[in-house]
């Protein structure tokens, strides 16, 4: 009998190939695989999974999983997987950690240089018949050059985005669970800030790249909100419940900050109401690491610890395991 692949919904074709070389690979209709109930009905015939970061592989899931070897997720991200349940089980983990990097710098500069001109906002005016003639007070935005950049994570997307903004001239400071080495510090002229408020207070903008934890939930809160200077900047593409969504919208409201770049949310899909219409906020479906070459970069590496772990080679070989 052929081992069985499911692919919980449609990715970038080569990879379904890749994977369909050695198994029976079914793959899902989008959205069919949000839902706990449909994957704990389905799973029990498979013998890999490789799921979408918007499927929870819970405890429950894992436990239908009988035959269940391993979860691939298609994400560097892996908050949708109960660890501690696969672990029991002996299901191994795997994520795609790399292959995001620069796709995701990339995406925050833009939202960076967006939200700092009021891309945004100076479209809806033009479109709206707005715009007259030209205006020496309008949409006055924030230079990059000479402003601060407070970087929340310094990981791998943190440092990339640092790179990217050290030629824009912005100053670089950041917070990190623990410091990195001399060397990269020196490479991206980042000053390292021991407290989250002091990084708050010191950055023109605010970009978070740390994973979602016990210990970054709601880091941004009103308290981290408030110390931010008025007209500083917050930008999100890690994960949602790192920022308590109602209390920037409020502050966007209440004009307690000055703009907010944000693309992934703290009840996703779901967006806070206040969010949507809140001003110089620009909002975007959970995409930073939205390229082909990324998607298909992501895909294959989940692939690759599929047949790794089915065809039982050395797990050495499999750098993006995280668990066994
Ligand atoms: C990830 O991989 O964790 C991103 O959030 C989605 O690409």
């Amino acid at each position: 009998m052929p081992k069985k692949v499911l692919i919980t919904e449609p990715i970038v074709s080569s990879v379904i190939d890749k994977l369909e070389q050695f198994y029976e690979v079914d793959v899902g209709e989008r959205d069919t695989y949000n839902e706990e109930e449909t994957l704990i009905e389905d799973i029990p015939e498979y013998d890999a999974i490789l799921p979408m970061l918007s499927n929870p592989i819970t405890k429950k899931v894992i436990e239908a999983g009988k035959n269940l070897k391993i979860i691939a997720n298609h994400a560097v991200g892996y908050n949708n997987i109960d660890l501690e349940a696969a672990r029991k089980h002996n299901v191994y983990v795997a994520n795609t950690p790399g292959v995001l990097t620069e796709s995701c710098a990339e995406f925050t500069m833009g939202l960076l240089i967006a939200v700092a001109r009021h891309f945004v906002e100076a479209q809806r005016y033009l479109l709206d018949g707005q715009f007259k003639s030209w205006e020496p007070l309008g949409f006055l935005g924030k230079e990059l050059k000479e402003s601060s950049l407070g970087i929340v994570g310094m990981g791998r997307i943190g440092q990339a985005v640092a790179r990217r903004a050290q030629v824009f001239g912005m100053d670089i400071i950041y917070h990190n669970r623990s410091r990195v080495s001399k060397d990269i510090e020196n490479e991206l002229n980042a000053e390292y800030v021991d407290k989250i408020e002091d990084l708050a207070t010191r950055s023109d903008v605010l970009t978070l790249h740390c994973p979602l934890t016990e210990e970054t939930h709601h880091l941004i809160d009103t308290d981290i909100i408030s110390l931010m200077p008025d007209d500083a900047i917050l930008l999100n593409t890690s994960r949602g419940p790192v920022v308590d969504e109602a209390a920037l919208a409020n502050a966007l409201h209440e004009e307690k900050i000055g703009g907010a770049g944000i693309d992934v949310f703290e009840y996703e899909p779901e967006v806070h109401p206040k969010l949507k219409t809140a001003p110089n906020c620009l909002l975007t479906p959970h995409m930073a690491s939205a390229t082909y070459k990324t998607r298909e970069a992501i895909g294959m590496l989940a692939a690759e610890a599929i047949i790794g772990i089915l065809e039982d080679k050395p797990k050495s070989d499999l750098p993006n395991l995280i668990q066994a």
